[in-house]
């Protein structure tokens, strides 16, 4: 969750590293720090509060040895103390951490047993403590002896007063990487923090421990064996990371989606046969054709993604699909018979949650196709094969162009099972049609923003709402309401049309509008209902509908229409005017929107 960023070399590092934690600061922004050599001195700044807090209290500062972080609280609240750079008691040692350490009260118990005192609320300080009782001179001994007693999850960057030219780094079921440069190296915990810097990287792995110099990077396994080291070549992108014309990442996102579905799609498609290519999947006919089970894993907006997907393939190619939680999921004993598929999707590449329940699928087995949107990221890495969705990094916490992105993948993915089995090559060809047709189609949607921003206008100053539909629209009113919930704070829930009266109908009133997701031909009828149910309750309410839909208008509070498509395609459309609606909203209240409160891009802590 936090945003790591270490640098030497010859440079003045105080301002690589706030320009670093700025490309990364959606990974955490309740507090941030930097440790410093000043005059040989060891000294750590920290600040509350966003990035600009801290910038205020380095400004003019100088150096060549730096580390920073951007932090997520996990353990402790937030304040300065607790602020990474955390040091040792005698302020030899400073360590910036990503990740939660779980053996960390005993830890301290026993640190505390031998005298130390402790003067924060945090289990980094632990690491610190105890590379501080290692050292005897040598660092990277020092924090090898340390680490090894860690449980849990790090990514460690760590200075010493007496090594004022080296940073030593190391991580655990946490994602780190070194850019390699000339004359200078970094260290981060995500690729855009020094992409603009080096392309060349070395991605830690677990257990391992780096020792980084100007001019050196060693890489040593648990063993304390020194190991050679893959440097791979960045291939994304230097995004622009700037908001444009848009007041939020998060506007500006929304709006790139007609772009970045286009990208979702491009060259996948083999029109002659009404089918797709996947390049990124190495699985060959025969292999997909035996096929018998996709097991989806995912969490949040992935895994809605992943339940609008279970539909489709169920529909389309008749395979069983379940969606699971990766969070609930990474504790049962899941059963892996020959035949099953496994499905990951994460737009970060690096939930803690989801790339455990890889690790465990994989333990049983399981094929991993992982459906990701961070090249070199661990599930990029650890899946079997891993199709990119090529939207570009998404800024905004709340996920936007990501969802509808893997929407498409997941359409064209299901789309080639189908035509490896019963589907015919003309229907396979109309559906390519209407996939292509998806990003004018958002264009349109996107035109309509001044409606539903009017709508916005009208029902912001409620706290509770509900979204509600059937089949595809069930999981797109799931995602609906996160995004409300996200960065407006309005307390939202989504929900399948027809449980509606099995209990939750009984918290729909007046002050409880319902937003009614009716793009469904199969089911509109029958949402039409629940419309009508909740309207003799007296709650305002507003329907999204395919164009031309008769007799809604009648209805409906609010009827916002959008284009014409098949109702597997439907949650992408739907999915841009609940953002447009939530954005709006959350204006409108005066919510933070990019950073909401609480919440972080990439959540690699469980
Ligand atoms: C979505 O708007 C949220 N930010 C969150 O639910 C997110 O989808 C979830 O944390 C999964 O992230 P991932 O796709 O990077 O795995």
């Amino acid at each position: 969750m936090c945003g790591i960023f270490g640098y030497v070399g010859t440079k003045n590092g105080v301002t690589l590293a706030l320009e670093g934690l700025r490309r990364i600061e959606y990974r955490g922004y309740d507090s941030a720090g930097i440790g410093v050599f000043e005059k040989n001195k060891l000294h750590c700044y920290r600040a509350v509060g966003k990035l600009e807090n801290l910038e205020k209290v380095v400004q003019g500062k100088s150096s060549t040895t730096v580390i920073a972080h951007t932090r997520w609280a996990t353990h402790g609240t937030v304040t300065i103390e607790n602020a990474h750079p955390i040091m040792d008691s005698s302020k030899a040692v400073a360590v910036i951490h990503n990740g939660i350490i779980e053996n960390f009260q005993e830890l301290r118990a026993e640190l505390e047993r031998e005298g130390v005192v402790f003067s924060t609320q945090t289990d980094t300080e632990v690491i610190a403590q105890l590379i501080a009782k290692c050292y005897e001179g040598d660092l990277l001994k020092a924090v090898q002896v340390a680490v090894a007693t860690l449980k849990g999850a790090y990514a460690i960057a760590v200075l010493h007063k007496d090594h004022p030219d080296m940073c030593v780094v190391a991580c655990l079921n946490t994602p780190l990487v070194i850019g390699v440069g000339i004359g200078e190296n970094f260290v981060a915990s995500d690729p855009n923090a020094i992409i603009h810097h080096t392309r060349e990287v070395i991605y830690v792995n677990d257990g391992e421990v780096a020792k980084i110099t100007a001019d050196k990077v060693e890489l040593f396994d648990s063993a304390f064996v020194k190991i050679p080291h893959k440097i791979e070549t960045l291939l994304h992108n230097v995004e622009d990371f700037s908001k444009g014309a848009y007041e939020h990442y998060t506007m500006k996102e929304i709006h790139e989606q007609v772009q970045s579905t286009k990208n979702a799609m491009y060259a996948r498609f083999f029109e002659d046969y009404g089918t797709v290519v996947l390049e990124d999947l190495h699985l060959k006919p025969d292999e997909l054709l035996a096929v018998e089970r996709i097991v989806i894993v995912a969490c949040g907006t992935s895994l809605h993604a992943g339940m609008v997907a279970s539909y489709l393939i169920e529909e389309l190619a008749g395979i069983p699909t379940e969606v699971e939680i990766s969070s609930e999921f990474r504790y049962k004993n899941p059963i892996v018979q020959k035949g099953t598929l496994a499905i990951a999707i994460s737009q970060s590449g690096e939930t803690a949650d989801t790339i455990a329940a890889v690790r465990e699928l994989k333990a049983k087995g399981a094929y991993i196709v992982g459906l990701c949107n961070v090249v070199g990221s661990t599930l990029a890495r650890e899946a079997s094969s891993c199709l990119f969705l090529r939207a570009g990094p998404e800024i905004g916490v709340c996920s936007t162009k990501a969802f509808t992105s893997q929407l498409v993948v997941l359409s064209l993915f299901a789309l080639m099972m189908a035509r490896l089995r019963y589907m015919s090559k003309v229907d396979g060809q109309k559906f390519l049609k209407d996939i292509a047709e998806i990003p004018e189609k958002i264009a349109l949607v996107l035109e309509k923003s001044h409606q539903i921003e009017a709508i916005a206008k009208k029902y912001a100053a409620y706290e509770n709402f509900f979204f509600i539909g059937r089949r595809y629209m069930y999981p797109s009113s799931l995602e609906a309401a996160l995004k409300l919930k996200e960065i407006a704070y309005v307390n939202a829930n989504g929900y399948a049309a027809g449980e509606l009266k099995h209990g939750p109908i009984a918290l729909i009133s007046e002050t409880c509008p319902t937003f009614a997701l009716c793009a469904d031909a199969l089911t509109y009828d029958k949402v039409l209902s629940n419309v009508m149910e909740a309207k003799a309750r007296h709650s305002k309410t507003i329907a999204v509908v395919y164009e031309g839909t008769k007799g809604i208008k009648s209805i409906a509070n609010e009827v916002i229409e959008i284009p014409n498509t098949r109702d597997e395609l439907a949650p992408i459309l739907v999915a841009v005017v609940c953002q447009l609606f939530a954005y709006y909203v959350a204006r409108l209240r005066g919510a933070e929107i990019d950073q909401p409160k609480n919440l972080a891009k990439s959540v690699t802590v469980e």
